[in-house]
């Protein structure tokens, strides 16, 4: 069994402030004992605060799904890392493929950005993962090597842990996750890659997502390198989110 598994839900652009609350007063009445698991969950950041200093959830960690890239002052509309680390949130989503897409972020701003959480008291989770094109010319592997090493190589002192999160991009809201053998073949590449950064007292998690959901939750995290999920559809839902979590194991 592995030591520590993570349940992470990324909620996207879904859910406004009142929807967050309902979703923790119904979340809240489940028995959270799986000590083996971390449930993460990231609101938009309207919702943050208030999601944070709900009653009732001390097993559940907070972080926000992305940061600016940029430190303080005269930057309107951003969000310092500062500003989420002063609300005692633990993560950061960083390098989502939807804002890769959606808003140019390149490796290297990527990578920008993820050097600023690590140095920060945050914890980035990193998305990596690769377009169907990508998949099948398979040229996958050196898509995923440069997300990877972009964003890791900017490390000069390995001192704490960082969640890696490998998203198949043609995955993704798709309905259908990934099949098995991808998930397990693409797993141990990429901890291949991340071999030669992973260093004493610290550890690099290995997260899956792409249409996580109930059903398919027990069978991709019995794969051996598979450290947790990474859900946005099924996070929206209580029932659902806590299915996927019991499905973890470790009660
Ligand atoms: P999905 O999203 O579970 O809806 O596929 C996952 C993600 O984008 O993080």
């Amino acid at each position: 069994m592995k030591n520590k598994k993570f349940c992470v839900a990324n909620w996207k652009m879904n859910m406004n402030h009142d929807d967050s609350i309902e979703f923790l007063k119904r979340f809240r009445t489940y028995d959270l004992i799986n000590n083996n698991t971390e449930i993460v969950i990231c609101p938009s950041y309207t919702s943050l605060f208030s999601c944070m200093n709900f009653q009732g959830l001390p097993n559940v960690s907070w972080g926000a799904q992305d940061v600016s890239c940029k430190i303080d002052g005269s930057n309107t509309g951003e969000i310092s890392i500062e500003m989420i680390e002063n609300l005692g949130s633990s993560y950061v989503i960083v390098g989502h493929s939807e804002r890769r897409a959606s808003f140019n972020e390149t490796n290297e701003h990527v990578a920008q950005k993820f050097i600023n959480i690590y140095n920060s008291n945050l914890t980035p989770i990193l998305c990596v993962g690769e377009e169907y094109e990508d998949r099948k010319n398979e040229t996958f592997a050196s898509t995923l090597k440069k997300q990877i090493n972009s964003a890791l190589s900017k490390i000069s002192n390995f001192n704490k842990d960082i969640v890696l999160a490998y998203e198949p991009v043609w995955a993704i809201g798709s309905g259908a996750s990934a099949d098995i053998k991808t998930i397990s073949e693409t797993h141990a590449l990429i901890k291949n890659i991340i071999n030669k950064y992973t260093l004493k007292n610290c550890n690099i998690w290995l997260l899956y997502g792409g249409s996580v959901n109930e059903d398919n939750s027990s069978e991709i995290i019995s794969l051996e390198d598979v450290d947790g999920f990474l859900i946005g559809g099924a996070s929206l839902s209580p029932s659902k989110f806590y299915n996927i979590y019991r499905s973890m194991g470790g009660i």
